[in-house]
């Protein structure tokens, strides 16, 4: 499903700008973008990426750095620009950047279990924009699974701000049933930045898919 509404997304606009995640859950989605790509029923050639974070201290080549893990899993098997594919770095204002670039088409989410959004923990401000930051402990811990040792996962990262995310024209958050519990606390009104995505209850375009599969 989150995979068809990229695909539209793409074939109603081909150079669309889109904002992408790593971690578990859009693996499926990634997949499933390739194999159409490979059907022919979407061509990357005039899509623009941006990631919504990165670790800091990671080379683009360590295998736990984000763009190895886009790389892996989308980018190197799709017709997409090297030029088009742009990550957070410390060393340029990314907000400009995407600014100038047109802005954010489509942005796809993640949700940590304590509510983060790209790496927006709790308590967060609502009106940041990209920066590094310092990584919750509980966020290093659930990150330690891809590391040989929880002493390896770096400890600070630096991601899209609340400000940068909600300007994204469509926002397409996926969970999958691990998130059963803060995806219920989502659907509840509650707005505050101790839980962090619950500021997308003031996105005009925001859909949230928790896959039970
Ligand atoms: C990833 C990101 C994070 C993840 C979130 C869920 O780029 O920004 O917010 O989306 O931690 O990760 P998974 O899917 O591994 O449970």
């Amino acid at each position: 499903m989150t995979s068809s509404i990229i695909a539209s997304q793409i074939n109603k606009k081909n150079d669309s700008v889109l904002g992408l995640a790593t971690g578990s859950t859009p693996v499926g989605t990634y997949r499933n973008l390739v194999e159409q790509y490979r059907n022919g029923q979407i061509d990357f050639s005039h899509i623009t990426t941006v990631n919504l974070d990165e670790y800091c201290g990671l080379e683009p080549k360590h295998p736990q750095s984000y763009r190895f893990f886009m790389d892996e899993n989308l980018l190197k098997h799709v017709n997409i620009n090297a030029e088009k594919i742009h990550f957070p770095t410390k060393n340029e204002n990314f907000d400009t950047k995407i600014q100038k670039i047109g802005g954010i088409d489509l942005q796809l989410l993640g949700i940590g279990h304590n509510g983060h959004i790209g790496f927006n923990e709790p308590d967060t401000v609502f009106y940041n924009n990209t920066r590094v930051v310092k990584l919750a402990p509980s966020t290093i811990n659930a990150n330690s699974r891809f590391f040989d040792d929880v002493a390896n996962v770096p400890k600070t990262a630096i991601t899209m701000g609340m400000s940068t995310i909600m300007a994204a024209r469509k926002i397409v958050l996926i969970a999958g049933a691990d998130k059963t519990e803060i995806i219920n606390k989502l659907s509840e009104d509650i707005v505050s930045p101790q839980f962090p995505a619950s500021i997308l209850h003031y996105h005009p375009d925001c859909t949230v898919i928790l896959s039970l599969e």
